[in-house]
């Protein structure tokens, strides 16, 4: 054949497919998602996450430094509360010597260089598993947002440095900025779960820490996935309300409302690779169906590909072990 363009020439050796590569991803760029419960010296299974754990504080600080030495700095904290401990109110939230207050300022004692992200929604210490308060069957906001504005400012006390909202109430993020700098923390950042569809994605996550919705669904606050016009109106939202970084979650099934936010927003963009699409890959490894480490890579690059400056995933230690390799 005559062929004049050939684009095989541009993918001939590894060499070449390496010059050419138009996406990277390095270890830097992703976030740790860690369970935390109470004690010392556990590490117990989750049934629905094969090979991920509940950890004690002193054994997450391991993991932490391990984390460090293969390039992974960012850890996104969620408190495991024991049933006895969740109520109507989520009181639990807001107290200052409670586990998701203590797990921050014990991190950041031992590892004052390790940048955490920490999660603000009532979902870890409500009876009624939503992440907002409940009155006849209706999730609150603004109730909530005050609750939101209070719980942030105790985790920014503690030593977080980046405050997560992933409730998806109205207003929240203006308020809980409005609270820090009041309060003098106007060098936190926030994160805010911008497009945050209502996800049968998030199951294992609800497994993890017992926080499955006791009635209903989550979808009168979380988007709806036939949505995409409305996921750049939060971004918007939040960015005017004073958010540093906006996420999309989750990822996979999303990976074109990544890049239409990317395209459209000035602030770094984050997907969130949540539980069920690690269980998914996890999974179908063990019974050998795929060839789990190539299928990590591609599910990443993928993500960042779409458009993610930064991705909250499992795979955290997976992918930085590769490339450590
Ligand atoms: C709740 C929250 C959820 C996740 C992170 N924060 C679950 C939910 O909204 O029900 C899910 C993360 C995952 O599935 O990995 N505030």
């Amino acid at each position: 054949m005559n062929l004049k363009i050939r684009p095989r020439r541009n993918r001939k050796n590894a060499s070449i497919r390496d010059m050419v590569a138009e996406t990277t991803l390095n270890a830097s760029q992703l976030i740790m998602p860690l369970f935390i419960c109470d004690g010392s010296g556990q590490k117990i299974a989750i049934k629905s996450m094969p090979n991920y754990f509940r950890l004690s504080v002193d054994q997450a600080l391991k993991e932490i430094k391990e984390m460090q030495s293969l390039g992974v700095n960012t850890f996104a904290l969620f408190p495991a509360i024991p049933d006895a401990l969740k109520n109507s109110k989520a009181s639990e939230a807001l107290n200052a010597s409670g586990l998701g207050i203590r797990m921050i300022k014990e991190i950041k004692n031992k590892f004052p260089d390790a940048v955490l992200m920490t999660d603000v929604a009532l979902d870890p210490f409500n009876s009624d598993g939503h992440d907002g308060l409940v009155k006849n069957n209706e999730i609150l906001n603004d109730e909530t947002v005050e609750i939101l504005a209070k719980m942030a400012l105790l985790q920014a006390q503690a030593g977080s440095d980046i405050v997560a909202p992933s409730d998806m109430m109205d207003g929240r993020i203006g308020a809980i900025r409005k609270t820090l700098d009041s309060e003098g923390f106007k060098n936190t950042s926030i994160m805010a779960y911008s497009a945050k569809y209502a996800s049968a994605y998030y199951g294992p996550f609800r497994d993890a820490l017992e926080s499955a919705p006791k009635f209903g669904d989550k979808k009168t606050y979380q988007m709806d996935y036939r949505n995409r016009t409305e996921a750049l109106r939060e971004a918007q939202l939040d960015i005017k309300e004073g958010a540093d970084m906006v996420m999309v979650k989750p990822a996979l099934a999303y990976l074109d409302i990544i890049r239409e936010i990317k395209n459209s927003v000035k602030v770094p963009v984050a997907a969130y690779n949540v539980s069920g699409e690690y269980s998914m890959i996890k999974l179908a490894a063990q019974a050998g169906f795929c060839d789990e480490k190539k299928m990590i890579l591609e599910t990443l690059y993928s993500i960042k590909r779409a458009g993610s400056d930064i991705i909250i995933t499992y795979f955290a230690k997976d992918f930085a072990k590769m490339q450590n390799d």
